[in-house]
């Protein structure tokens, strides 16, 4: 069967990971997480000093992006691939809500983007690949075979986001969790550079009220379809 290119973009915690992940492990296809990706350069920033809760030093991250050297590494025990900055395992560190309460910050940051983006178009030439993010269908691969757009209501996000920092250890109030939701969505759909909208081909599919199994198992069957057209 041909193989194509997967965009899923959509809100923060749609399960939009989920999905893809499952779509990669069933049709033999790379996974890309480029959230990931915007998070490792963020806890980048963190760790150098560039971003604090009143500071963001924009310039001396741009400035430092030539020594930012991202690259993803398959963990068979885990089944999906890690980040990696410079060389270092990184995957647990930008998961959590610190990162994530920067995180929009420096994805405005249109060197960044540019950056990123070329190396996630470089990834995917070779079709086979599901890639996950904001700005995949318009931006990544507008011209990819299958675009999805993914949506779920603010409380139902904050919920499953809450009950994973949980579930990882980490101490956090569900209203912290659905505030930083709230912020992400708006930050992520205003700002200048790549904002977060459904691509005019995509389908959109709200998850609010489908389990894991309805939303792969009605995807799936979009992939076969485009696959078959071709
Ligand atoms: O998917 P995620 O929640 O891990 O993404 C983290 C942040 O990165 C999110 O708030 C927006 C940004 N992002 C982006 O701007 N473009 C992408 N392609 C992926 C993520």
């Amino acid at each position: 069967m041909k193989k194509i290119t997967i965009a899923i973009d959509g809100f923060s915690s749609t399960g939009k990971s989920t999905l893809a992940k499952q779509l990669a492990k069933h049709l033999g296809y790379v996974y890309v997480d480029t959230g990931a990706m915007y998070r490792a350069v963020t806890f980048f920033a963190m760790k150098n000093g560039y971003i604090t809760a009143d500071f963001f030093d924009k310039q001396t991250l741009i400035n430092s992006l030539p020594s930012i050297k991202l690259h993803f590494e398959f963990n068979p025990e885990l089944g999906f691939a890690e980040m990696y900055l410079n060389d270092v395992n990184i995957e647990t560190e930008i998961r959590t809500l610190e990162v994530s309460n920067f995180v929009s910050l420096v994805a405005e940051v249109s060197e960044v983007r540019a950056k990123l983006v070329e190396q996630q178009q470089e990834m995917g030439k070779g079709k086979g690949i599901v890639m996950d993010g904001r700005d995949i269908g318009t931006v990544v691969f507008p011209k990819a075979e299958l675009k999805v757009f993914m949506t779920a209501s603010s409380e139902t996000r904050a919920q499953r986001r809450f009950e994973e920092l949980q579930q990882k250890g980490q101490t956090v109030s569900f209203d912290e969790v659905l505030k930083n939701v709230e912020q992400r969505d708006y930050i992520d759909t205003h700002r200048d550079d790549s904002p977060l909208r459904k691509a005019d081909d995509a389908i959109e599919i709200d998850n609010s009220y489908l389990t894991r199994e309805e939303q792969f198992n009605a995807v799936l069957e979009m992939v076969e379809d485009v696959t078959k057209s071709l």
